[in-house]
């Protein structure tokens, strides 16, 4: 594999071990939506008319003439359609039988609880599309959004989607920089934001970051604000609205815009490779099925269940799996706004019974802390409605996947570990609850209708053994594009092996065709199931005064899976910090301490080194490269690979030094 990110060797070695095999219980077996394994060679026999066959399950303005064009690496599916995805999630449910049942239960971290049902939700979303009509938004202005988990997130978001403005959210743990960068090159119109949302008993001050924010960006004309912590805000007059107030005004009469298919819904920024994130493109209809089919058949999902996708919606899973694959599905969605061990570390389970929860899907990091904190908590709840158990963000080390099989799903729930990412818009790579024989630590195979392949350094399929992961076939809900950088989008992803997009991952393939996700082969770090470019941090840090130069790899943690370490050099070079021998003076832990919260400021707390060590050199190459790889290995403690390239081979003694030092 190439010099990037390499998976942690306790993964790698477990999943070799790995041999346990869990499968369906039978009644899930029997009354699942897919229960026969001839799905796969079905969809393979004709994979338009698989993904088609979804889409007919959806209401249209006008049927599509083609379902795709594909002139690699551009697709155009279902070609002359005509949808709205607001009008699928709401408008055709209460139209039914679904009116008046339950869409959204929120609960609040200080815990206020809200209950909305399909019309209670639709009408939200008409009067809040009013809103943004009244403000001058139109079909195709990008609208930003920074908020707590909150059902105005999802109404602002379905709300953009009927009159086809592009939302742009933003997660609400970035920085005012972050924030300000994803607006200025989205060009977003509108900011929705909230006074402050809670997380873990404090109050996150959402408007102040706002305001910072929205200082340097002149493309913003408004901004609605909703209330919820009853922080005291600035509100600048002619800018700035209360969303209750608008909301009073507004009309629930809007019709839902006839869409192109392939007209853009939203764009997400996700990091990449260099230091700037890349707004990622998604369109209408094929993102619409793609999340919808997915939806269906990975959490087989039903009319009575409660599902439950703990993800925030600032990220793709969010977007997918809490707002539009379920709401198109007619699926009552539990959302809870703040931190899983706040005020006790039972909150989820409590939730969790107290909603009936039947569906529940989570980051394998959450687990491994739901692990640390013990038995104790999960086994104080009835949690026995539960019957689908999922995972998504990273991969999951096979101990975590029995513990979550056991500890929270009694046994009987199948665990569903499936692989996608924000380019890819739906699952991609996952277990189908009612037929697949569970492999902890693998994805199992890839969704009917996906090709998913394993390639060597040269490009060639890999049959059995492991490579590099890519996608040989184009999939609904592919990104589209990179926002206003054509050029990045076909370099990224459509030129490492020509006409299939890569992903980024490493991964091995068994003899049984069953996928075993083993993490990204690039320069982007997944910490705690987020997505952090290395030189994203790095610039962060070299933006600070008294710093030359920075690294950074990823260090094995036992929570978060991935953390950050960095490795920086400072810029006076008489009497640095960095410079003595031996443990870290106390000069130099305070300059540690200062650096980690500059990231923090610069990107967000997401982004914070778990480790700073300051050095006098870093080992380079004769021609001036950072050898990351030497880094890395002293950061795992491992025994340093080839060194025969280095500039300097003493450089790298001291360092190893100081590693452990640092402890
Ligand atoms: O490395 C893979 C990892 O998360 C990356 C995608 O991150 P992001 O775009 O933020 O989306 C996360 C939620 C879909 C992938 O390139 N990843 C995601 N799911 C899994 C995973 N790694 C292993 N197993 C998974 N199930």
């Amino acid at each position: 594999m190439a010099d990037g990110q390499r998976p942690p060797d306790r993964t790698l070695e477990a999943l070799l071990k790995e041999d346990r095999r869990f499968d369906p219980p039978g009644d899930f077996r029997r009354l699942a939506h897919v229960t026969d394994p001839a799905v796969h060679a079905q969809a393979e026999e004709d994979f338009l008319g698989f993904w088609a066959s979804f889409a007919t399950e959806l209401d249209w303005i006008r049927e599509w003439d083609r379902v795709l064009e594909w002139e690699p690496p551009h697709a155009r599916w279902f070609v002359g359609g005509r949808i709205n995805i607001c009008a699928n999630c709401l408008d055709r449910h209460v139209r039914g039988p679904r009116r008046n049942k339950v869409a959204i239960v929120w609960e609040g971290e200080p815990g206020e609880r809200r209950t909305l049902t399909y019309w209670d939700l639709f009408q939200d979303v008409c009067r809040f599309a009013s809103v943004l009509k009244s403000l001058g938004v139109r079909k195709g202005d990008r609208v930003a959004m920074y908020m707590p988990l909150i059902p105005e997130l999802a109404i602002a978001m379905l709300a953009c989607a009927r009159i086809g403005a592009v939302h742009n959210v933003v997660f609400g743990g970035f920085s005012a920089e972050s924030l300000r960068d994803r607006i200025s090159d989205s060009g977003a119109k509108l900011l929705v934001t909230a006074d402050g949302g809670y997380r873990r008993g404090s109050i996150i001050p959402l408007k102040r970051i706002a305001d910072e924010a929205v200082e340097a960006c002149p493309s913003i004309q408004s901004v609605v604000l909703v209330k919820r912590a009853d922080l005291p805000v600035d509100m600048r007059r002619g800018r700035d609205h209360w969303w209750h107030h608008l909301m009073e005004q507004a009309t629930p009469e809007c019709e839902a815009e006839a869409m192109d298919a392939e007209d853009m819904l939203f764009l997400l920024y996700t990091s990449g490779t260099t230091g700037k994130p890349k707004g990622i493109v998604h369109t209408t209809a094929g993102y619409l099925v793609g999340v919808y089919a997915t939806t269906k058949w990975v959490f087989d999902l039903r009319d009575e269940d409660v599902y439950w996708c703990t993800a925030d919606i600032g990220w793709v899973t969010g977007h997918s799996y809490v707002v539009y694959g379920p709401l198109a599905n007619g699926a009552t969605v539990v959302m809870y706004e703040g931190a899983p061990d706040w005020p006790r570390r039972d909150r989820f389970w409590e939730i969790a019974e107290r909603t009936g929860t039947t569906v529940f899907y989570t980051a394998p990091t959450a687990i491994r802390a739901f692990m640390k904190w013990g038995t104790e908590h999960p086994a104080r709840h009835d949690l026995s409605r539960l019957r689908l158990l999922g995972t998504v963000g990273e991969p999951i080390n096979p101990e975590a996947w029995v513990w979550y099989y056991k500890h929270i799903g009694g046994e009987r729930c199948p665990v569903v570990d499936t692989w996608w990412q924000t380019e890819t818009g739906q699952i991609m790579i996952t277990p189908l609850p009612g037929i697949t024989s569970l492999r902890p630590g693998s994805a199992s195979r890839p969704f009917p209708g996906i090709r998913a392949e394993i390639f060597d350094d040269e490009g060639r399929a890999v049959k059995v053994g492991g490579g590099y992961l890519v996608l040989s076939r184009p999939w609904p809900a592919m990104l589209r594009n990179i926002y206003g950088d054509p050029e990045r989008y076909v370099k990224q992803y459509w030129s490492r092996f020509s006409g299939v997009y890569f992903t980024g991952d490493g991964a091995r393939v068994d003899e049984e065709g069953n996928f075993w996700l083993l993490g990204r082969v690039d320069d982007v770090l997944n910490v705690a199931g987020h997505r952090i470019g290395t030189m994203e941090v790095e610039s962060a840090l070299v933006d600070h005064p008294a710093v030359a130069e920075a690294a950074v790899v990823g260090i094995e943690h036992e929570i978060k899976g991935t953390a950050i370490a960095a490795f920086v050099t400072l810029k006076e070079k008489s009497a640095q910090p960095g410079d003595e021998a031996g443990p870290p003076s106390a000069a130099g832990q305070a300059l540690a301490e200062q650096l980690k919260e500059h990231v923090t400021k610069k990107i967000g707390a997401l982004a914070r080194p778990e480790v700073i060590i300051l050095t006098a050199d870093l080992p380079k190459t004769r021609s001036g490269k950072i050898m990351r790889r030497l880094l890395r290995d002293i950061a795992s403690g491992k025994a340093l690979g080839d060194t025969t390239t280095l500039a300097d081979p003493a450089v790298i003694e001291t360092l190893k030094q100081k590693y452990e030092e640092a402890g």
